[in-house]
């Protein structure tokens, strides 16, 4: 079957990656997504091991529509009980850029309107929509006239990993510092330390990634698990292969911060997940760090300036500083939407990769830091 993984602007690529690795066939990167074909044990092994995905998708209607009465007899003509039991509830996602459908909630609307009337006629019932929890999620994909719908295999967002804890400000979103990880080629073995780790996101999907732990263990929710041809039986055992491929190596990872509320969030996800007990974090300034290895790679997400009468220039030419004084034979991944501020850290930068982090465009950019490391004017 045809199968679209969403994720976010630039980690096409390492998504790509990650399906050929656990068997994607006929791979093709998209916008903001990779399109494969893959079994029923692939679909849901990928829910389960992609770290870099954001939902999976299976196409199963596709159409053309210029206008709401095009759209409605479409969508009324295909038969939506294959997918669909009249006693469950269903959702509809859109995404929907077109000239002709300007309103995207709009057509999301007709698609509901068409099987309830659908469903009605035939069964003299209704599926209620539950927009919250729903047991069918559908995706209404549109460019311009062309329309896809697709079943959503995951039924919520993968980002959402259940270890987080809320309270700060500014979260780095876990797939993305699933990608960050992977774009960074951080080869699970070597020291990695975060040295303004806030609530320890990089670190933890670092964890997660040394120790082959799945990225949704703590989660079986999953939207396949309502399909009429869900496979209890291949679910447990995908589910019980990847526990048994769980890694027990140690681990050199840390991670610090300044703010100690901060810091305690970091630890009650490593406790929540049950994991990282040899993972170091510590309430701390980076000024302060001491690396405890010759080499190393540094991932971090300082702060922006985005809020109101902070300044941050002085906090990244001390930053540059502390990775020329103190971590010489490191790399240094900044990840960052302020490009003033980057360049008061005095580092020329080896690789430059533009990403987005919600809805700031922000620059991951590799510094190698040797000693006398070059300085740009
Ligand atoms: C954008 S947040 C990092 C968010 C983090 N990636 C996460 O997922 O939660 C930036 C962090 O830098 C920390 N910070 C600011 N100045 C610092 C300093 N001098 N030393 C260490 N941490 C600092 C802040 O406390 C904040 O938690």
């Amino acid at each position: 079957m045809k199968i679209i993984v969403k994720t976010l602007h630039g980690l096409e690529e390492v998504l790509m990656k990650e399906i050929e690795a656990l068997g994607g066939q006929n791979i093709k990167i998209r916008k903001r997504a990779v399109e494969c074909e893959g079994t029923l044990p692939f679909l849901y092994e990928a829910n389960l091991m992609l770290r870099t995905a954001l939902r999976i998708l299976v196409p199963v209607y596709e159409f053309t529509a210029q206008n709401e009465s095009q759209l409605y007899q479409n969508i009324k003509a295909f038969d939506w009980s294959k997918y669909l039991d009249v006693r469950q509830t269903f959702a509809i996602d859109n995404t929907v850029f077109s000239e002709y459908f300007t309103h995207s909630k709009y057509a999301a609307l007709k698609m509901k309107d068409a099987i309830a009337d659908q469903f009605r006629e035939k069964f003299d019932m209704r599926p209620s929509v539950d927009v919250e929890k729903p047991d069918i999620l559908f995706n209404l994909h549109a460019y311009q006239d062309k329309f896809t719908v697709s079943l959503d295999s995951s039924g919520r967002l993968l980002s959402q990993r259940g270890y987080r804890n809320p309270g700060h400000q500014a979260p780095l979103n876990e797939v993305m510092a699933a990608g960050l990880l992977l774009l960074s080629g951080w080869d699970k073995t070597i020291p990695l330390v975060d040295p303004m780790c806030g609530t320890g996101t990089i670190i933890i999907e670092a964890v997660l990634m040394a120790l082959n732990v799945p990225p949704q263990i703590n989660f079986n929710d999953f939207g396949f698990r309502n399909w009429n041809n869900f496979q209890p039986m291949m679910w447990n055992r995908i589910k019980s292969e990847a526990q048994g491929k769980i890694r027990s190596s140690p681990l050199m990872i840390s991670g610090s911060d300044i703010d100690s509320n901060a810091v305690a969030l970091a630890k009650s996800a490593f406790k929540k997940l049950r994991l990282g007990r040899d993972v170091q974090i510590k309430q701390a300034s980076f000024e302060d760090l001491i690396p405890k290895s010759r080499t190393g790679m540094i991932i971090t997400n300082p702060p922006y300036g985005e809020r109101i009468g902070e300044d941050v220039e002085v906090l990244y030419k001390n930053l540059g500083d502390t990775f020329k004084n103190n971590f010489s034979g490191y790399d240094a991944w900044v990840l960052s939407s302020n490009v003033a501020a980057l360049k008061q850290l005095h580092l020329k930068p080896t690789e430059k990769i533009s990403l987005y982090n919600g809805p700031l465009e922000v620059q991951f950019c590799k510094y190698e830091l040797y000693e006398g490391s070059k300085i740009e004017e």
